[in-house]
């Protein structure tokens, strides 16, 4: 593997335990309060009742299980391997460990370790793209994933945030990227609260919207929907406010920019 991406999952490893820790994903009041997908999602995937799903980059599999609580069959993939041993201890403990699999691998690797498997849902869920060095591959693995007629719901941090810094105070990073370019990151930090990494070092990407899109009309998916939004589902930047629905927004005083995206795409029957 690229030792980058080796560099991240070693990042990765050491962040899952402080994760399932926190209260950012309390686990334990996600267990007792069992809740299936975000209204936004299921409102856009209708019912996905025995329907086969992947969840590519699916940490320790909360996300995935949502939809499994929604009658779906899911599959989760991680390169972590910490996250994976989590999604499953997580989906035993929630009774859902019938309706779903966690698959350790790199996304660049999922058809292989999928073992060609089609999915009538890929999806994937904020935080995922800036992982990958190149997303005209990534596109390529969502099309070569999905069935006929199937679908790629995606909602992830947009790209013209993640040129700002921590502080969302000053442009640190291109929105137009190369490759060979990474922003490195040393400062030990995880989104969560909860203790501070000792594996520092991490490499991510920002891909242009327009990159995205072009990655996956290139690999022969149409493109249904792009909506970005001026709202995220994390305190990304310390001056954002949370709304009355939990969501994290601009205050009033500061001008709108778009903090997050939902792109929906679907393969040809
Ligand atoms: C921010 S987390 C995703 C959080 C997720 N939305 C959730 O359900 O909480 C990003 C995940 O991407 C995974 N990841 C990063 N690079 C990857 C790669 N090349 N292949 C597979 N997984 C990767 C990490 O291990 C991590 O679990």
């Amino acid at each position: 593997m690229d030792p980058r991406l080796e560099a991240n999952r070693s990042n990765w490893n050491e962040r899952v335990g402080i994760h399932t820790r926190s209260r950012f994903y309390d686990v334990d009041g996600w267990l007792r309060n069992a809740p299936g997908p975000d209204p936004r999602e299921s409102e856009a995937l209708g019912n996905l009742d025995g329907k086969t799903l992947v969840h590519l980059q699916c940490h320790f599999g909360m996300d995935t299980l949502r939809w499994a609580r929604a009658g779906a069959v899911v599959t989760g993939l991680d390169f972590s391997p910490a996250a994976v041993d989590e999604a499953v201890n997580l989906s035993r403990r929630a009774g859902l460990a019938e309706h779903s699999t966690f698959v350790c691998a790199n996304v660049y690797d999922a058809p292989r370790a999928l073992s060609g498997k089609r999915f009538d849902v890929v999806y994937v869920s904020l935080g995922a793209l800036c992982w990958l060095p190149n997303i005209d591959a990534w596109g390529a693995v969502v099309s070569e994933l999905l069935k006929p007629g199937g679908r790629l719901y995606l909602h992830d941090v947009h790209p013209f945030s993640s040129c700002l810094d921590d502080d969302g105070e000053r442009i640190v990073y291109g929105y137009f990227e190369e490759f060979d370019n990474p922003y490195v990151d040393d400062t030990g930090d995880t989104y969560t609260d909860g203790e501070k990494l000792s594996t520092t070092r991490i490499f991510v990407w920002n891909h242009s919207i327009g990159e995205i899109v072009a990655a996956l009309i290139e690999h022969g998916l149409v493109v249904d929907s792009l909506t970005e939004h001026d709202w995220t589902v994390f305190q990304q930047f310390p001056w954002l406010v949370e709304s009355s629905t939990g969501q994290f927004v601009a205050p009033d005083d500061h001008p709108r920019i778009p903090l997050s995206f939902t792109l929906l795409a679907r393969s040809p029957s």
